[in-house]
Parts: C-alpha cells; sequence; structure tokens
C-alpha cells in the first residue's frame, strides 16, 4: 500500500517538473527587457548570454517563475551603466537589487513605476542622480526602498507615502533637498507610512520643520534616523506618541527651542542623540528611559545647570556624552558607578571643585575624558586603568599633576583588526587577502560596513567586533572565522565604520551566485549585526572576479578557463611555499618531552586516565601535556585517530593540539598552554571577574566550541565529557573547551558502535547515555549542567541534585531572581542586572530534557546565548 502511494507522488513529482521545464523558457516581453538593460550595461556575469534563455540556462542573478523574471539581482558586480526605462517591462519583478556597484547609475526612470509586483527596490551605493520620480508612489507592494549613498537631488516624492506596506526607507546619504513631505487634504504624505520601522534619511540636505502631523501613535517606526540635515524649529511633541522607537537621531540640524518632556514617554528609546544643535531650556527627566544605552547632548544651548541627578539613574548607558553644554558644579562620582559605563565625555563644561570617582567603578569604564573644565583636584580610584584626560583644568598647572597623564594627551588604544597574528609573517599577491580561518591567500568579497547609531564607542572592544565577526560567518553560512575586519573608525558623524571581508569556503573565489547571495543577505538586511551596533549599511568593493582585470565583454571562455588556472596554481604554490598552513601537530620524541617538562616535574591536573604538566617548548611556548597513566593507554589505532581527530579540529573555542608523543609504551598529548585554568577553579576561587555577563560569554565560547564539533566539521564529534573542569579559560577569559580524552568520532557511533563501557563524569552524565543510548545530545545534556553550575557555582552531583533544586525553585513571578536567589552564586547575586537570566535558566533546563530529541542542538544553543547577550541589556533584564 505504502510503496503504491509513494510511487505514484514520484510520478506526479516527475510530471510537474517536466510541465515547469516546458514553461521555463522567458517570456519574449522579458527577454526583450533583459536584452535592452543589458545593451547599455558593461561587466554582466558571463552566464549572461545572449545565445541562452535567461530563465533556463540560468543567468546569474536572475529568477524566474513560469517564464517570468521575478528577480534581478546584480549587487557588487561591477556593473557600468545605465538603467532605461524598459526596466518597467519587467512587470512580474518583485526583486530589484543593483546595489554597490559605483560606475552604476544615470536617472531613475519614470518605469520603475510599472513594477506593480516590486516588493524590494535596492539601489545603494551607485551613482544614481537627478530627482526621485513621482512614479515610484505606484510601487504600492514595496516593503524595502534603499536609494541611500547616491546623488538623488530634489526633493522627497510625497507619493511615497502611497506606499502604505513599506517597512524600511533608505534615503540617507544623498543630496536631497526641502521639506518631508507631509500629508494634506488627499495629497500623501510620510505620515501616511504606518507600518515603516525606519526612516533613514540622514546626511541629506532637507530642511524645515519637523512637522508635528509626521509622527503619531499609529505610527510603528523603530528608527528616526534624521541627523546631518538642515532641519530647524523646535521637536515637535507629537514625537512621544511613537512609543515603538528606539533610535531617534537628530543630531547635527538646527533644531531649537526646549525638549519636549513628551520624549520621556520613549521608555524603549535605546540611543537618543541630539547634538549639534541649538536646543534651550533645561533637559527633561530622562530617568525613565532605562533602556538608554547611548545619550549624545553635546553642543547645545541648554541653560547652564549642574549635572542632573537623573544621569546617575541610567543604569543601561555604555556612552554618555554631554560635551559643552554648560554644566557646572562637580561631577557625580555616581556617573562612574554605573552598571555598563564604558566612556564619559564630558569636555568643555565648567565643571569644578574635585573629580572624585568614588570608589566603586563600573567595571567596563575605560575613557573619561573632561578636558576644558574647571577642576581643581582629582582623587581617581587606583584601580581604574583606563584613560582619563584633563587638558586645560585648572589642576594641570599645579606641579603636582603637571607632568601627569590626565594632562596629557593619552595614547588611544588602537582599533580593534582581525588577528592575523597566528599566519605569522605573509603576504598576499595583489588584491587577495590572507583568510584568518585558514592563513591562505583569497579573493574576499569586501566592503565598507557603517553603522549610523551604535551605543558603544569604544572601538577597541575586542569582544564587541569578536561578535561582530562571528555573527557574520555565522549568519552568512560561511567557514567559522573566515571574516577579518580592519580600520574600524569613529567617523565625524559619530558612526562607526569598518572594512569587512568575508573569504569563500574553499578555493580562491566566491562564485557569482555567492557573490550576489551575500550582496542580497547585506543589502536587504537579512544580516542583523549584534544589537549594540545598531542600524547599519554595507557598501560593498566591486568583486574581483577571475580575468576581471580585461574588459568583461570579451568573455572568451578558453581565455577565462586559463587565466584562472593559472591562479590557482599560482595559490598552491604559495600555499606550499611561504603562507604558513594551519597547525599539523608535531611528533615529538619522549626526550623532547622530558626535557620540555624538567622531567615531569610540575604537574598541573590529574584525571581519571592521565596526568597533566606544564612545559616550554624551545621556542617558549607554554604548553599543557597530558600522559595516559599505564593501564589506561588506548590501542595505538585509537591513539592515532584521536590525533587525526584533533587535528582537523581548528576553533578559537577548542583547546589546539600542538603535537604528540608514542614510543617507550607512552602516550602523550601536547596541547596550547590555556593560563586562566578551568571554569570550575575560577568558580571555586569566587575570581570577580567572572561576573554574570562574563558567565553569559564563557557559556556562549563553549557553546561555540561544541556546536563546531558536532555541526561544523567534516567528521563530527561527540565530546563525552563536557563539564566544568574541561572548560579552559585563557589570559582574556575566552572559554576553550578541552579534553578529548574520550571523544570519538560521531560517525563511529552512527554505525551503531556504542562504546562498551560508560564514559563521562557522574552529574553531568546524560541519564539516557546509561542507557546505552550515545548521540551528540548526550554533549548538550553536559552543557546543560555546566549552564546551571553557572548560575549556582555548584558542582552538580551523582544524584542530578542541582537540576531538580533549581527546577523546584523557579517562580515564574519573580521578576529578578526568577525564584533561584537562595541557589545563586553569592558572587553574583548582589550585581545590578542579571540580564536574560530566565530565558538563560529555560534554555538550560531545555537542554537536560527527556527524551533526547526535545533538546535543541548546540547550535540553536548557540543563537539562544547570542540572543539573551546580543540583545539590549535592560529590554531582557529577565
Ligand atoms: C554563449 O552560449 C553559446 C551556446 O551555449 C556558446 O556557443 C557561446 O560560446 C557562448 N558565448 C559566450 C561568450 O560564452
Ligand atoms: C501585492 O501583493 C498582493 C499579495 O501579496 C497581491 O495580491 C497584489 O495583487 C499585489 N499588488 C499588485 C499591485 O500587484
Ligand atoms: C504641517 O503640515 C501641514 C500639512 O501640510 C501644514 O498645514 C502645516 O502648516 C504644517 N505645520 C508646520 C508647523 O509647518
Ligand atoms: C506632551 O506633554 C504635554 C505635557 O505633559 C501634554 O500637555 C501634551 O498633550 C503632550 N503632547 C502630546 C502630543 O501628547
Ligand atoms: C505619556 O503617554 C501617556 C499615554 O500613554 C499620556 O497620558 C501622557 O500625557 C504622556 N506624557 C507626556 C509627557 O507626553
Ligand atoms: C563651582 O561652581 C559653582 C557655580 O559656578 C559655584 O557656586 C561653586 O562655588 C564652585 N565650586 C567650587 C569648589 O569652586
Ligand atoms: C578619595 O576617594 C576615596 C573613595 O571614594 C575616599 O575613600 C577617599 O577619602 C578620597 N580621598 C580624598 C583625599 O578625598
Ligand atoms: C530580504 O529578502 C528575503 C527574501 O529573500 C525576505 O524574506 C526578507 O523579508 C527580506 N528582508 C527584508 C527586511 O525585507
Ligand atoms: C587570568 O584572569 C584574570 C582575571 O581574573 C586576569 O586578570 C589575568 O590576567 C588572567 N591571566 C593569568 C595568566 O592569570
Ligand atoms: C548531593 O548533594 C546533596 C546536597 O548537597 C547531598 O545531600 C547529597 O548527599 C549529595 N549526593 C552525593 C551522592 O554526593
Amino acid at each position: 500500500m505504502r510503496g503504491k502511494v509513494s510511487s505514484r507522488l514520484l510520478l506526479l513529482l516527475l510530471c510537474v517538473t517536466s510541465f515547469q521545464v516546458a514553461f521555463g523558457v522567458t517570456n519574449p516581453q522579458d527577454v526583450s527587457a533583459l536584452n535592452s538593460l543589458m545593451s547599455q550595461w558593461q561587466n554582466v556575469p558571463s552566464s549572461w548570454n545572449q545565445s541562452t534563455d535567461p530563465c533556463d540556462a540560468p543567468w546569474d542573478g536572475i529568477q524566474c517563475t513560469n517564464g517570468r523574471v521575478t528577480q534581478l539581482l546584480l549587487p557588487a558586480m561591477n556593473i557600468k551603466g545605465k538603467l532605461n526605462d524598459d526596466v518597467g517591462l519587467l512587470t512580474e519583478l518583485q526583486y530589484l537589487v543593483i546595489s554597490s556597484n559605483p560606475n552604476f547609475g544615470g536617472s531613475l526612470p519614470a518605469g520603475i513605476g510599472k513594477l506593480q509586483k516590486l516588493m524590494n527596490l535596492i539601489l545603494q551605493g551607485c551613482s544614481f542622480s537627478g530627482t526621485l520620480p513621482l512614479e515610484i508612489g505606484n510601487l504600492r507592494n514595496l516593503t524595502f526602498l534603499a536609494l541611500n549613498s547616491n546623488k538623488f537631488s530634489g526633493s522627497i516624492p510625497y507619493t511615497i507615502g502611497l506606499l502604505s506596506n513599506l517597512y524600511w526607507l533608505d534615503l540617507a546619504d544623498n543630496q536631497l533637498t526641502g521639506p518631508i513631505p507631509i500629508s494634506s487634504g488627499t495629497t500623501p504624505g510620510l505620515d501616511f507610512l504606518v507600518n515603516a520601522r525606519h526612516f533613514h534619511f540622514n546626511k541629506n540636505q532637507l530642511s524645515g520643520t519637523l512637522n508635528a502631523t509626521l509622527f503619531s501613535s499609529n505610527m510603528n517606526l523603530i528608527h528616526i534616523i534624521f541627523d546631518g540635515n538642515n532641519f530647524s524649529g523646535p521637536i515637535p511633541d507629537t514625537i512621544g506618541l511613537v512609543k515603538t522607537l528606539e533610535i531617534l537621531q537628530l543630531d547635527n540640524n538646527q533644531l531649537s527651542g526646549d525638549i519636549p518632556t513628551n520624549i520621556t514617554n520613549l521608555t524603549g528609546l535605546n540611543v537618543l542623540n541630539l547634538a549639534n544643535n541649538q536646543l534651550t531650556g533645561l533637559v527633561p527627566n530622562l530617568a525613565p528611559l532605562t533602556n538608554l544605552s547611548s545619550l549624545d547632548l553635546s553642543n547645545n544651548s541648554f541653560a547652564s545647570s549642574t549635572a542632573p541627578t537623573w544621569l546617575t539613574t541610567l543604569n543601561s548607558l555604555y556612552t554618555l556624552t554631554m560635551e559643552n553644554v554648560q554644566l557646572t558644579g562637580q561631577i557625580p562620582p555616581e556617573l562612574f558607578t554605573l552598571a555598563q559605563i564604558q566612556q564619559v565625555l564630558l569636555d568643555s563644561n565648567r565643571f569644578n571643585g574635585t573629580l572624585d570617582m568614588g570608589s566603586n567603578l563600573g567595571q567596563y569604564l575605560e575613557k573619561v575624558s573632561i578636558r576644558n573644565n574647571s577642576i581643581a583636584d582629582a582623587n581617581i580610584t587606583s584601580s581604574y586603568n583606563g584613560s582619563i584626560s584633563l587638558i586645560n583644568n585648572p589642576l594641570c598647572q599645579f606641579p603636582k599633576y603637571s607632568n601627569n597623564l590626565y594632562c596629557q594627551n593619552q595614547q588611544i588604544l588602537p582599533p580593534y583588526t582581525t588577528s592575523l597574528a597566528r599566519c605569522g609573517p605573509a603576504s598576499c599577491p595583489n588584491s587577495q587577502m590572507l583568510s584568518p580561518r585558514n592563513c591562505i591567500c583569497a579573493y574576499p568579497f569586501s566592503g565598507l560596513m557603517v553603522f549610523r547609531a551604535p551605543s558603544f564607542k569604544d572601538i577597541s572592544d575586542t569582544a564587541m567586533f569578536q561578535e561582530l565577526e562571528s555573527s557574520l560567518w555565522s549568519q552568512l553560512a560561511l567557514a567559522p572565522n573566515s571574516v577579518y575586519i580592519s580600520d574600524v573608525a569613529i567617523t565625524g558623524d559619530k558612526y562607526i565604520e569598518a572594512n569587512v571581508a568575508l573569504f569563500p569556503m574553499s578555493g580562491l573565489y566566491f562564485s557569482a551566485s555567492e557573490v550576489i547571495r551575500l550582496g542580497f543577505d547585506l543589502n536587504n538586511q537579512t544580516y542583523q549585526p549584534p544589537a549594540m551596533f545598531g542600524p547599519y549599511y554595507f557598501i560593498q568593493y566591486p568583486y574581483q572576479f577571475p580575468g576581471s582585470g580585461s574588459s568583461s565583454s570579451i568573455s572568451n571562455g578558453a581565455i577565462r578557463s586559463s587565466s584562472i588556472s593559472k591562479r590557482v596554481i599560482a595559490g598552491i604554490v604559495l600555499d606550499d611555499g611561504s603562507a604558513p598552513q594551519p597547525k599539523v601537530p608535531k611528533r615529538f620524541t619522549f626526550e623532547e618531552l622530558e626535557k620540555f617538562t624538567g622531567n615531569f616535574s610540575h604537574e598541573i591536573g590529574e584525571g581519571g586516565c592521565a596526568k597533566v604538566y606544564r612545559g616550554y617548548l624551545t621556542n617558549g611556548e607554554a604548553v599543557a601535556i597530558k600522559r595516559a597513566k599505564q593501564g589506561s593507554m588506548q590501542g595505538a589505532q585509537y591513539f592515532n585517530k584521536e590525533i587525526e581527530l584533533h587535528s582537523t579540529v581548528n576553533h578559537k573555542n577548542i583547546v589546539g593540539l600542538v603535537g604528540f608523543c608514542h614510543e617507550r609504551g607512552e602516550q602523550l598529548l601536547v596541547c596550547e598552554y590555556i593560563s586562566n585554568g578551568t571554569l570550575r577553579g575560577k568558580l571555586e576561587e569566587g575570581d570577580p571577574h567572572l561576573d554574570w555577563r562574563r558567565r553569559l560569554q564563557i557559556a556562549l565560547d563553549s557553546a561555540r566550541g561544541l556546536a563546531y564539533l558536532h555541526e561544523l566539521i567534516r567528521e563530527p564529534i561527540i565530546h563525552r565529557d563536557i563539564k566544568s573542569t574541561n572548560i579552559l579559560l585563557d589570559d582574556s577569559l575566552t572559554a576553550k573547551v578541552a579534553d578529548f580524552g574520550f571523544s570519538k568520532l560521531d560517525v563511529d557511533t552512527q554505525n551503531g558502535h556504542v562504546p562498551s563501557k560508560v564514559v563521562g563524569t557522574p552529574g553531568y552524565l546524560d541519564p539516557g547515555y546509561l542507557n546505552g543510548e550515545l548521540s551528540n545530545k548526550a554533549d548538550v545534556y553536559s552543557f546543560g549542567v555546566v549552564m546551571l553550575e553557572l548560575i549556582t557555582a555548584r558542582l552538580p552531583n551523582e544524584t542530578g541534585y542541582t537540576v531538580r533544586d533549581i527546577k523546584t525553585a523557579i517562580d515564574q513571578y519573580d521578576q529578578e531572581y526568577y525564584g533561584l536567589r537562595a541557589m545563586m552564586d553569592p558572587k553574583i547575586l548582589n550585581q545590578a542586572k542579571h540580564i536574560g537570566l530566565r530565558k538563560f535558566v529555560q534554555l538550560a533546563l531545555a537542554c537536560i530534557e527527556e527524551p533526547a530529541s526535545n533538546r535543541p542542538s548546540m547550535n540553536e544553543v548557540v543563537n539562544e546565548i547570542e540572543n539573551i547577550l546580543g540583545t539590549n541589556d535592560s529590554m531582557l533584564h529577565l
């Protein structure tokens, strides 16, 4: 019965397929439209061959349904030319994305208005000029309109107000003039766009007042980014009606009048930037804005006052910037003790008296700038090791201080750059770059990423940018660590910019379709950076396809392939030569290891099967050497397998294998030495650096390591002994998963080879595993127990008591501690916030669910912890 049904289904599928193929031939109208467009374009992909069918071949960047072109995607292909009116013939088009082609432009033709089904129109980063046609208002199905970073001029067409499905409206970085159109009678205006979430109009020459009608309680905007225009007049009080707002950026305009108190109703606000206007009066009490992470009120004409006391209640604040706003009196010490504060920038005020930073500095504080004030003395907490600048204050005239660092220009920490240290000195041929993943040269997909409203301003913040890297490679489905970030800078607009290079999974090049996919995901905001980075746009650099040095209209297949193979050969030669290889474990002699360890004199750990010693290689590098105990040795073939296994593993959250030794009846592994010991040790020590946020980060690091073992390598590995003593912390407290002593290839178990003896550690052991089931879900279980341990600092024991106690203690109604106060590690109990505690506990409990099939995968665990960490802290206060 069953067999019959499925064979019938199969037949049906075959029929449907051939039916589609018959209609796969492109509609003649679309063919002639494409031919017309193409006749004015240079550098189209080589697959755009007029003697083939665009839908059937198919051409790169073209997608069709029933012979009609529905998508035309050519981001960063270095297309040169213009968009002519015939684009309007592609009447079934839903996506038109020709972004990041700096030599593509001209005016936007009125024919665009014929694309009634268009949903995404993305032309950012080209060289379009002239006015925007009124016909754009015919694109009623448009949800995503990104025309930013061109040279459009004239006013914003009022017809955009008709695009009622619009979700994203980006007109930034053009030369647009005039006011924002407001509806009047039957004439539409942007106040109609109640479904829009994003108004990005920054960096134009827009003028006029912000009309009160623009904002209403029907609006659902989350980002209003209007900075860098010529808006004047007051901020309308109706802004307080847009309760969904998270970012309000009105800086660098000519706004005047008092800040309306109604702004205090915007309790979801993360970023408020009103700097460089002519605002007057007193700043209203912003204490209700408990989610605020960045506040900039600099360079306004507020009435002189002392520092408002409500400033010291903004517990989510990362960056406080109030320069040149006539503040007087004493700087409240509480400003420096705010839980999240990183930067306090108060230059050019009239603060006087003694600078007292209090005794309980916020642990993230790293920059204080109080230049050009009237500070006469200072009492700076000795534990503070960030920067303070007091240049141009009276105290710098006293001999006591004049030579002090505070009174001199201080060296600024260098901006973040992805480290290539492990690649050693190496260089690449022109246009190629070293991939941080494997230290091999390749042609990256690269571009400038611009963050227009970041919540933080510390561009040397390694953790923050490493988050960005991993969000890039994971969301864009690239290999781990194949992202290189460089040239990070804060621009004059206080935007953060960075060059981002992405590297191909294998080979020297991305294919055209890969370039299109990445360009699309980065242009239509499919990729989302960590929340602290705020909204971004990405302008790619034209991709260097093979043979693209010459004019690509000569796309002679033969010439092409020979030039590719030359490059490939060059690449291979290079790989064998100067560019360092991924580390291959080295075979050591037993004598060498005796020498490295001083005859195994410095023992640093002991497990059931092995002792661990510290040693130093001849180059001085510290290593941990694991020596199997007599009687615990594995068969030679298993030991070799383990070496092989280790050597395929290369991840920053996995302890690396440096080498091994297998002689004289001994088995030894030489591993990276991880300076800060085990997670367990740190928890027992009660190290104050392990605050809640750091614990989340440790969970994330180790989850990433495990996810890598489970899901990202060719032969997946089950660790089988995840516990807090197998999670090591390096100098910067980055967690690394250690000890594959018990690991077995996942594939072994897929063939039903359940190991004969149960291994693992009581308390962390999946109960199902005791019954002989082994899957990577056993690691997920153990990881769940470690997560709970991060909360309680207590060791689990055989009876699984931690798990049980936690389950019974949970109290849904306890906003603060989720019922776990009594069980929590006292070391983190009194910290201001336990962001995402509830979610974290729920995730841990999901990890230890029965049956194992209900547990999340490690990848899902990673995503969830990223969410917890990435989402704005205070919003996730539970
Ligand atoms: C275009 O396609 C035809 C037919 O497949 C082929 O013969 C020709 O070489 C192709 N032209 C180019 C420039 O690739
Ligand atoms: C817009 O899309 C809807 C479905 O999403 C469709 O029914 C409608 O016909 C489209 N409008 C136009 C003008 O094509
Ligand atoms: C706001 O817009 C409406 C409609 O266009 C107009 O009548 C009114 O004068 C504008 N208000 C200001 C202050 O410009
Ligand atoms: C703004 O706040 C003032 C004072 O609370 C109030 O009178 C006014 O109605 C508010 N405006 C709006 C648009 O809600
Ligand atoms: C804040 O919003 C409430 C309604 O949600 C309103 O009653 C109140 O007047 C608003 N306050 C201000 C200052 O606008
Ligand atoms: C600081 O300035 C305020 C206002 O200008 C003044 O009243 C106060 O006496 C000054 N304090 C000191 C210690 O100079
Ligand atoms: C400096 O600050 C510390 C901590 O706030 C305080 O205990 C100490 O008394 C202060 N010293 C002076 C001289 O004010
Ligand atoms: C980006 O494009 C995808 C379709 O590929 C769509 O599902 C998604 O909603 C788009 N994102 C936005 C923000 O429009
Ligand atoms: C270990 O961690 C601490 C923070 O607890 C840090 O200050 C120290 O530099 C780290 N490194 C070593 C080698 O202990
Ligand atoms: C597990 O811990 C609980 C609570 O500390 C204790 O009562 C129990 O005896 C422990 N069980 C074992 C087997 O150690």
